[in-house]
């Protein structure tokens, strides 16, 4: 079951940001690029870099580890890398930034 979680207030895009977000029970990197914004996993696949402390280039996130770059739409590695990150829906809703995520059931 899918939920949209609000994670930021409705923030400029006309400015590149990268912010780590929590959407629900979990991270987010969400990334304001060339007007428009995108969520994606908040660590690396490769070795756990946090993708928030990278930068942008080309349509692509790039670690700042290793910088293994990643496609801000799609998730997929650069050739070669044989990896991709997770990439959620987004909506710029008039109260805020919207990111879609799986719903976790609290149980306690
Ligand atoms: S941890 Fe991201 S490229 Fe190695």
């Amino acid at each position: 079951m899918l939920e949209w979680v609000k994670v930021s207030e409705n923030i400029g895009i006309k400015e590149a940001f990268i912010k780590k977000v929590k959407a629900g029970n979990r991270h987010v990197c969400l990334v304001g690029f060339e007007g428009k914004i995108y969520a994606v996993s908040a660590q690396c696949p490769h070795a756990g870099g946090e993708l928030a402390e990278g930068w942008c280039k080309d349509g692509q996130i790039i670690c700042p580890v290793h910088r293994y770059q990643y496609d801000l739409k799609t998730g997929r590695g650069a050739k070669g890398q044989g990896d991709y990150i997770d990439t959620f829906p987004v909506e710029v809703r008039e109260d805020g930034i919207y990111v879609q995520v799986k719903k976790r059931w609290n149980l306690f």
